[in-house]
């Protein structure tokens, strides 16, 4: 799906809020449950640390204080927001959805609140979902969450996924403005790639054995994504008729600093209009993007009129990306 976003009414991010569990989990501290070390994990994919939530914390917790922070920004309030999308793979549990029981825990009574599953993708397509329903007039202020608890189905005995996720969660208000925000969206999916990035185990298919951790063919997902993270901006860019140049900040899903690279250097972008806290977080999927936008806004590169381009690719797999000039 492509398109630009001129048929609609105009519709922007007005607020954002993130959140991180407190534990922080060092590469050396993952090096004493498995055979790995500090060296290969920031060779490999640029990640130093990431959090792992409490027991007692499901995402909606984690989530919470992200919800309040966006709409406290946004200025509004819980009981006018009439939509509210969860893009996670790890919600609370398969129903309820977190949707609902974060609209219950906020007070907002007259949302349409559900979950939304698309891997790492899931914020960028939580968002172009919520821009049509606003463009549309069906729904006037919509809270869009991406977040997850990873660490949840991580298998501790493998490595090779161990040391790449964490948990965490962002999320932004969207409103009606009286200027254009969003610009177009570009988002793509291919069930035939999806036994690279997957959790068997976690559904209605029956398999043999404990198939209920992430598995992943990581050289297969790495050539995936190095390639769609280039072709999904550039479809986007196109399809706006906007030119790497007219970009000022570069918002690409933070899974692995090497990809990153790949990718900006591909696209032309100067490294200080790429926002990256991989380092800090890990791949937190669905969270990655909202966690980068709060980092260029607290580092002042995210301000009104900056034309900001977001992509995410993960599991599915599935792709997407986003071009919005910045109105908050
Ligand atoms: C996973 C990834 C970092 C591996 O990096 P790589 O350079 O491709 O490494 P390889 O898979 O070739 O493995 C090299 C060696 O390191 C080993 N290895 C794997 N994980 C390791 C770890 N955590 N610590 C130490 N060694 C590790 C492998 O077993 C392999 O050993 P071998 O050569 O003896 O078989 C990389 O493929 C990647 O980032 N893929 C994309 C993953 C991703 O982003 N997924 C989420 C998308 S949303």
């Amino acid at each position: 799906m492509i398109g630009e976003t001129k048929a609609g009414l105009d519709v922007s991010i007005t607020g954002l809020g993130v959140h991180v569990p407190d534990r922080v989990i060092t590469n050396d501290e993952l090096s004493q449950w498995v055979d790995t070390s500090d060296e290969w994990i920031v060779t490999r994919t640029g990640i130093r640390e990431r959090r792992f939530a409490d027991k007692s914390e499901a995402l909606s917790d984690v989530s919470l204080p992200a919800c309040k922070d966006a709409l406290e920004q946004a200025g509004a309030d819980a009981k006018d927001v009439d939509l509210l999308i969860v893009a996670t793979v790890t919600p609370d549990m398969a129903f309820p959805s977190t949707g609902a029981i974060l609209a219950d825990r906020l007070g907002a009574r007259d949302a349409a609140a559900y979950d939304l599953s698309a891997g790492c993708t899931g914020f960028m397509y939580a968002l172009a979902q919520a821009y049509g329903m606003l463009a549309g007039g069906l729904a006037k202020k919509a809270l869009v969450v991406g977040g997850v608890l990873l660490s949840r189905i991580l298998d501790f005995e493998d490595r090779s996924t161990l040391v790449l996720f964490g948990d965490g969660a962002g999320a932004v208000v969207l409103e009606v403005v009286g200027e254009q925000g969003f610009l177009g969206f570009e988002l793509g999916a291919d069930g035939g790639g999806g036994e690279n990035l997957w959790l068997p185990g976690s559904g209605s298919r029956i398999f043999e054995g404990p198939d209920r951790y992430v598995k992943m063919n990581g050289r297969e997902v790495f050539k995936f994504a190095t390639r769609i993270l280039v072709q999904s901006a550039e479809d986007v860019m196109r399809r706006c008729g906007v030119t790497i140049d007219d970009v000022d900040v570069y918002v690409p899903h933070q899974a692995n600093v090497r990809i990153i690279d790949h990718a900006t250097k591909k696209l032309g972008v100067p490294s200080e209009k790429v926002v990256i806290n991989v380092d800090r977080y890990g791949n937190t999927s669905s969270g990655s993007i909202p966690l980068a936008l709060a980092d260029a806004a607290g580092d002042g590169r995210l301000k009104p009129g900056k034309l900001v381009l977001m992509t995410g690719m993960g599991a599915g797999l599935t792709w997407g990306s986003a071009l919005i000039r910045w109105t908050a």
